[in-house]
């Protein structure tokens, strides 16, 4: 009797925890594509960043940043074990073997574009400070972690 209820517990036990993740675990497709569309979505705001410094849109061109930074800590749970191939993924091997470093630098890239909503306020050279703090970022990560192309 008693071992019955516990094997009821146990299955109880591991509905409750694996339940809630299925329910919404992507697929590998959706993953990889979701990567892509976020990284996408990051480049086209970078340019439209660009683009509002150069008149001095400074407002403007903020929610974009947070816009960015918010996309890159989403990034972070982009790429599990099982998303290394398929899909054309241009994602390479060395960040499954780095992966601390490669999150470092994920992390580093969403901080830095808040640190640029406010080191815009006061820079005397915009482009100076964008690549510094935007541009530099992109080129660090792929040159490790994405294949040329
Ligand atoms: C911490 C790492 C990292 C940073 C920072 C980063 N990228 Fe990437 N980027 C990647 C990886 C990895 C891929 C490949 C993803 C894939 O194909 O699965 C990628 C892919 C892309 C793609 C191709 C998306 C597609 O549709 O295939 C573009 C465009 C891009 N990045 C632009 C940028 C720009 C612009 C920046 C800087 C503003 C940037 N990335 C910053 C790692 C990074």
């Amino acid at each position: 009797m008693k071992q019955k209820i516990k094997i009821v517990q146990i299955i109880i036990f591991i509905f409750s925890i694996s339940f809630p993740f299925s329910a919404n675990a992507m697929t590998v497709e959706e993953i990889i594509k979701g990567r892509k569309a976020m990284f996408s979505e990051n480049y086209q705001n970078a340019k439209k960043i660009s683009i509002l410094l150069k008149s001095k849109k400074i407002e403007e061109a903020k929610p974009l940043m947070k816009k960015i930074s918010d996309n890159y800590k989403k990034l972070l749970d982009y790429f599990p074990e099982n998303t290394q191939e398929g899909f054309k993924t241009e994602a390479l091997p060395s960040i499954w073997e780095n992966k601390d470093e490669f999150n470092a630098l994920m992390q580093k890239a969403s901080d830095d574009m808040i640190k640029l909503a406010k080191a815009i306020e006061t820079a005397e050279d915009l482009r100076a400070v964008q690549k510094e703090l935007m541009w530099s970022n992109c080129t660090a990560c792929h040159s490790r972690f994405r294949a040329p192309h």
